[in-house]
């Protein structure tokens, strides 16, 4: 029997990452022997699976996998993955940002608005909590946006803006009202209102256990040194998550191929959010599974 973790608990504050604290695996241990409240419930549970060799994924937004941890679960060879389930307004980024941008119009700011009445649109109203989700929600947009150098100059950034407020009486169906304002030919202008109703954790539930399912077929994964070697040598192959700095056996650590229904694991480690090319990656792992060729 395998077991698998994945954390839905509540979402709790940022974590300050700090060096003697939780930035390195050694410190936070030793951090955790000391009961350092600054140590995060859901990295206690992540740092237990990992001295058991159980795969961890958080759905949640806080910052669980501080340095330390990321550092440790790739000591131990164990899986990781997350932060937060991309299940609505996320979600849609990811297409809709990577089908402006291939297209040549350029978004030049996106603003989103939430209101739920469930416990967890609660806990966001706390300014603590809510940083956790904005801070999750920050880098969504990057990889597409860096992916075409003629619309956007280097550094340049279209605004990105996420509110959420607490409204009791909605309940579990949450309202997420985004904009999304473009440059188009001559410099014109391109606006698209998005209104999505939908119900929270029938959106997350079926992430959930498609998360599960892909954690225990990757934790099944070997690896040798010499295709490990000879994947890395395209960048593709990077966001399957191989590892050859390690030379572990099995599949590397953070689980990067999960980044399709969740956000950035760590902002230090590689991201991908488009969702094209997490199609392709998702195609492409399948394949290699079966000593096919890649696809795309
Ligand atoms: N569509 C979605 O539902 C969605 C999308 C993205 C992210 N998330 C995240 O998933 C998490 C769960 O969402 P939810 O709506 O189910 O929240 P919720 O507040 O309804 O449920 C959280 C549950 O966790 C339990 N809990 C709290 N602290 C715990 C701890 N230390 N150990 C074990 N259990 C604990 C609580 O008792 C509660 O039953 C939140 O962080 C949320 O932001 C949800």
């Amino acid at each position: 029997m395998q077991v698998i973790v994945l954390w839905t608990a509540n979402t709790e504050r940022y974590s300050n990452v700090m060096n003697g604290l939780n930035d390195t695996a050694e410190n936070l241990l030793a951090s955790i022997e000391r009961n350092e409240t600054e140590v995060a419930p859901s990295s206690l549970y992540a740092v237990a699976c990992i001295k058991e060799g159980v795969p961890f994924i958080n759905g949640a937004p806080q910052n669980t996998f501080v340095p330390g941890l990321v550092e440790f679960a790739v000591q131990k060879n164990v899986l990781i993955a997350g932060d937060d389930f991309k299940s609505g307004q996320t979600k849609m980024k990811s297409v809709l940002v990577d089908f402006l941008v291939g297209a040549g119009i350029k978004p030049t700011s996106i603003v989103s608005y939430n209101h739920l009445g469930n416990n967890d649109g609660m806990n966001l109203s706390a300014p603590q909590t809510f940083r956790s989700k904005e801070i999750s929600k920050s880098n969504v947009v990057d990889d597409m946006v860096a992916s075409n150098s003629i619309l956007y100059k280097p550094g340049e950034h279209p605004d990105h803006v996420v509110v959420i407020k607490y409204v009791p009486n909605v309940g579990d169906s949450k309202r997420a009202m985004d904009e999304y304002m473009s440059e188009i030919f001559m410099g014109g202008h391109n606006t698209i209102s998005m209104h999505n109703v939908c119900e929270d954790s029938l959106l997350a539930a079926p992430i959930i256990l498609d998360l599960v399912l892909l954690a225990e077929l990757t934790s099944r994964i070997q690896v040798s040194r010499a295709t490990q070697r000879c994947c890395w040598s395209t960048a593709r192959t990077l966001a399957f998550g191989f590892d050859l700095g390690f030379l572990c056996k099995g599949i590397f650590s953070v689980l990067l191929i999960c980044m399709w229904p969740l956000h950035a694991p760590h902002p230090n480690l590689p991201h991908v959010h488009c969702m094209h090319t997490h199609w392709c990656m998702q195609q492409n792992f399948r394949c290699r599974l079966c000593s096919l060729n890649a696809q795309c």
